[in-house]
């Protein structure tokens, strides 16, 4: 078990009960200066984990960048770390608790939360952990992730804006149906939207909790970011995302299905029916020898 000075203050922990899970909130934690996020130590996580788990482009780009104009510099993973200095990119390694000491660490992390997280969205499911490595000044375009989330921010200075869930303003409902059936999670971003953004400024030492789904751009600071992203799923998440699959059907049938919140009762039976049905189509692939779905929806 990797040894860990201080994970999330007491101030932390009063914070994530005020906030959690609807609303985002600053932490502070002790993992700045921690020996798995040294250039070393990420260059030979970046060597050791599968081509899937990297991710890399440019990273001077605008909040509002379309996908499809995204550029890769022509690097390898642990060359990317290498030259992050100068190289003008934004990267992602992914599910890093395929390495067992980014494991170790997400478990304790996650297990130091259990007793807030639990009495309020249930058994913490599905954990993942990401490092987030950026050039100075790089930009990570407005996006929403479907997890719980807090950033660490272990080297470097960054903001991270945070803007409210659930709004069909910031996000319209066909936008969190298509994101649910695989669209990039780039969202249009408007000037009129900045007045409902709430700005994180962090430091190494600091950390913010992103809500499911709530819609975030991030500014980093005139210096090399290292951030790591420590996430969950929950019952929550869960039914959010099957919420969105079942509205997703109704209105392929020509029906204006109700807003996740706008009916509590047709929720449950929403979420329901679409756990008895992925239930049942597992059995049936299981049963004709085909691989089922691997997610928990
Ligand atoms: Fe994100």
């Amino acid at each position: 078990m990797t040894t860990i000075p201080t994970l999330f203050t007491p101030a932390a922990h009063d914070a994530l009960a005020s906030a959690y899970p609807a609303l985002p909130c600053g932490l502070s934690h002790g993992l700045a200066r921690h020996p798995l996020f040294t250039r070393a130590a990420l260059e030979a996580l970046a060597a050791s984990l599968p081509v899937s788990h990297v991710e890399h482009s440019i990273g001077d780009v605008p909040v509002n960048q379309d996908p499809s104009a995204t550029q890769v510099a022509p690097m390898t993973a642990p060359e990317v770390v290498r030259s992050i200095d100068t190289n003008r990119c934004w990267m992602v390694m992914k599910k890093v608790e395929h390495v067992p000491a980014y494991a170790d660490l997400l478990e304790t992390l996650l297990a130091s939360l259990a007793h807030l997280v639990g009495p309020r969205t249930g058994p913490i499911i599905r954990p993942e952990a990401f490092v987030f490595l950026s050039a100075p000044n790089s930009v990570t375009p407005f996006h929403m992730d479907p997890e719980h989330n807090i950033l660490l921010q272990i080297e470097g200075r960054k903001t991270m804006n945070v803007y409210p869930a659930g709004s069909t303003e910031l996000v319209p409902q066909e936008a969190h149906e298509a994101f649910h059936r695989g669209a990039h999670r780039n969202l249009v971003h408007r000037p009129a939207f900045e007045a409902q953004a709430r700005p994180f400024a962090l430091q190494p030492g600091d950390a913010v909790y992103v809500p499911v789904k709530a819609p975030h751009w991030v500014q980093n600071g005139p210096e090399v970011s290292i951030s790591f992203s420590v996430t969950w799923r929950s019952r929550l998440s869960d039914g959010e995302a099957r919420l969105h699959l079942v509205n997703h059907q109704l209105r392929k049938l020509g029906l204006q299905p109700a807003l996740p919140g706008q009916s509590p009762l047709a929720d449950q039976a929403k979420i329901r029916a679409h756990r008895g049905f992925k239930a049942v189509t597992h059995t049936v692939k299981r049963a004709l020898g085909r691989q089922p779905d691997r997610t928990a929806y």
